[in-house]
C-alpha cells in the first residue's frame, strides 16, 4: 500500500469521511482537469441561461474560477515547459499564453456588457466558451504530454502544491 492511500485510509477511519488531503497529494494533471471540468460547467450554464442575475452571478463564478487558475497554470506549468529543449514544447507554452490573454480580454469584455439578456452579451458567452472548451482540449493535449515526457509523479505532485499556493496570490478584481 503507498504512502498517500494509507494516510488517507487513517483519514478516513478517524473522520468518517472520503474528503483527502487532496491539497498536497495531488497529481497537478488531476488538479488541472478537474479545474478545466468545473470551468467548462460553468460557461455551459451561462450560455443555456436566460436571466440577467444569473448571468451576472455565473460570470462572477466564471471569473473567479478562470483567472487564478491561468495565471497559476502559467507559472507553475508553462515556464516549465517553455524552458524544456524541446521546440514544439516551447510553440506548446507561447500558444497557451496566447490563448489565456485572448480568454482574459474576451472575459473583461463580456463584464462591460451590462445588458447581461442582450445579444451581444449572448455572442461574447458563446465566444468565451469557445475559446476556453477549445484551449482545454489542446492544453490537455500537448501541453500535459511535455509534462508527462518530463516530469515524475513525484514532480507533478510538488508542481499541485505550488498550483495551489500560487492561485492563492492572484487577486481577483
Ligand atoms: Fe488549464
Ligand atoms: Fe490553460
Amino acid at each position: 500500500m503507498q504512502v498517500i492511500d494509507r494516510i488517507e485510509e487513517q483519514y478516513k477511519k478517524a473522520t468518517g469521511s472520503s474528503a483527502k488531503t487532496d491539497v498536497e497529494d495531488m497529481d497537478i494533471l488531476d488538479k488541472l482537469g478537474k479545474e478545466h471540468d468545473e470551468v467548462q460547467a460553468l460557461l455551459g450554464q451561462l450560455v443555456e441561461s436566460e436571466k440577467a442575475a444569473e448571468r451576472t452571478r455565473l460570470l462572477k463564478q466564471i471569473k473567479a474560477a478562470l483567472v487564478p487558475h491561468t495565471k497559476a497554470e502559467q507559472k507553475v506549468v508553462y515556464d516549465r515547459v517553455l524552458k524544456l529543449k524541446d521546440k514544439d514544447a516551447k510553440i506548446d507554452g507561447n500558444e497557451g499564453y496566447l490563448e489565456h490573454e485572448i480568454a482574459e480580454r474576451t472575459l473583461t469584455q463580456l463584464g462591460k456588457i451590462s445588458n447581461r439578456t442582450s445579444p451581444e452579451f449572448s455572442a461574447a458567452a458563446k465566444v468565451l466558451k469557445e475559446l476556453v472548451n477549445h484551449h482545454i482540449q489542446e492544453e490537455e493535449n500537448a501541453i500535459w504530454s511535455d509534462v508527462k515526457d518530463n516530469f515524475s509523479d513525484q514532480d507533478r505532485i510538488a508542481m499541485n502544491r505550488e498550483f495551489e499556493a500560487a492561485k492563492k496570490r492572484v487577486k481577483v478584481a
